[in-house]
């Protein structure tokens, strides 16, 4: 089957490439775009546009990670709208383009992430939990109430609710390593927020398993089963680095260096994914020290 893919370019999206046949990508970057070659076919899109009709023909199924990052840089309200507008009118773009095609994807992929939920404490969410109430719980929430829109065309809709993606070369894991190698790594305000996260290999079998598998439909959420509070997961980290992980970093000074964003980081999700593993799905990394170690090997 021919995937379609948005954001390919991106930590999630190099990785997931190498698990298909010939895609197609949807990009941004001049650069990529126009390539037609062993790899697959690469179209230029910005997300406030509708993509090109063409990049839709013969495709079985869309995979959409494009936004713009969200743990880089400061949150100006510039930043913000570029967060929100990438992801839900990047997302109505998207739609607009499957609406219009005459041979319609069976399924779209989309991302979302825990942030979905808010910050919720010691609270175990799943699936079935109500949203946040913040800025990335409303546009959690936004971005997937445009993907479900494809439903009314008979598409087959999943928003996978991605927790903090653990793999080698990205992702939240290159920026927290300089403190650690250091030496001077530690927990983020009180330590006892929980992290989901989920390792990079099984955010790309998710999102296979969810192409394949009928009877995937609507939220998933996207972790590994074993959830950690933060100062677990600094803990696992201090280990597997062998570097010492005891200079906490108070909340105080996260919101002075970071604005807005630190509340991402002191912000607390204890996520199940209920629903890949009522689907049958298993994960090749259940538990945060393997994940780590492979990770950073
Ligand atoms: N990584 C995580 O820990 C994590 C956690 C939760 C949710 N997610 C979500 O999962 C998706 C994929 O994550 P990722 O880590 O692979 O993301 P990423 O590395 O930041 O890449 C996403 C891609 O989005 C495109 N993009 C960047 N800025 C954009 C903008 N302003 N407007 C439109 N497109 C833009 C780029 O592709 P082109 O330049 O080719 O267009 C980029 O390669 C994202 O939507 C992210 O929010 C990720």
């Amino acid at each position: 089957m021919r995937v379609l893919v948005t954001g390919a370019t991106g930590f999630v999206g190099t990785r997931l490439l190498r698990s298909l046949d010939r895609p197609a990508i949807l990009t941004r970057s001049p650069l990529v775009a126009g390539i037609n070659g062993p790899g697959g076919t690469a179209y230029r899109w910005t997300p406030l546009g509708e993509p090109p009709p063409e990049a839709c023909a013969g495709v079985g199924a869309v995979v959409h990670l494009a936004g713009e990052p969200v743990a880089e840089g400061r949150w100006s309200l510039e930043k913000k709208a570029r967060i929100r507008d990438s992801r839900v009118t990047g997302t109505r773009n998207l739609v607009r383009m499957i609406e219009r095609s005459s041979g319609k994807p069976r399924v779209l992929v989309c991302a979302s992430a825990v942030g979905y939920y808010g910050d919720r404490g010691d609270e175990v969410l799943d699936e079935s939990s109500p949203p946040g109430s913040d800025f990335l719980a409303e546009v959690c929430r936004a971005w997937e109430e445009a993907a479900a829109a494809a439903r009314a065309f008979g598409v087959r809709v999943v928003s996978l609710r991605i927790g903090i993606v653990l793999g080698a070369g990205g992702g939240a894991l290159s920026k927290m390593l300089p403190p650690f190698r250091f030496g001077v790594g530690g927990r983020l305000g009180s330590g006892r927020q929980w992290m989901s996260w989920v390792h990079l290999d099984d955010v790309v079998d998710l999102i296979l398993h969810a192409i394949g598998n009928e009877a995937v439909s609507g939220p998933v959420n996207a972790v590994a089963p074993a959830p950690v509070t933060n100062a677990d997961f600094t803990r696992t980290l201090g280990r597997v680095l062998r570097r010492p992980a005891i200079f906490p970093v108070p909340g105080f000074a996260l919101k002075a260096a970071l604005g807005e964003f630190a509340g991402v980081l002191l912000s607390s999700q204890r996520v199940a994914p209920r629903a890949a593993l009522a689907s049958g799905y298993v994960f090749k990394y259940p538990a945060l020290e393997g994940a780590l170690r492979e990770a950073l090997s």
